[in-house]
């Protein structure tokens, strides 16, 4: 249960992140399972470890790394981490073995 649009607008900006930010031959993983009556959305793109700074302020709006090799305004995770926990889910960013990433977790059942 959800709104389609904004669910829609929060992945596509989490993935836009990854293909933009991916150097060239870099690669993108998106995985998608469930687990305890949530769906979780796991989008990993190759890129150098953030710092424990940078991931912790990289869902603050207008917050950009230093090392941000693409254009931007800062606001895409900001906007989609509001849409995600207004479906009562939660999102979070960490360095993987495979570069960054963004973990979504969406309540499958329950209230919209
Ligand atoms: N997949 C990613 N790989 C590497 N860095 C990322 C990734 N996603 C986000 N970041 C870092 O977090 C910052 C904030 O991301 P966010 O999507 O909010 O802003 P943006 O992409 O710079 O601009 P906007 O989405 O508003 O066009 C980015 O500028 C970048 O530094
Ligand atoms: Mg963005």
């Amino acid at each position: 249960m959800g709104n389609r649009d904004a669910l829609k607008t929060a992945l596509s900006t989490i993935i836009d992140n990854a293909v933009k930010f991916t150097a060239e031959k870099g690669h993108v993983i998106i995985k998608m399972y469930s687990e305890n009556e949530f769906l979780i959305i796991s989008i990993t793109n190759s890129f150098d470890k953030l710092s424990a700074e940078d991931l912790a302020k990289i869902f603050e709006p207008f917050f950009r790394t230093e090392q941000s090799p693409a254009a931007g305004s800062g606001l895409g995770l900001a906007i989609a981490k509001k849409i995600v926990e207004r479906h009562g889910g939660s999102i979070k960013a960490g360095n993987s073995e495979e570069g960054l990433q963004i973990e979504v977790g969406l309540p499958m059942t329950g209230e919209r």
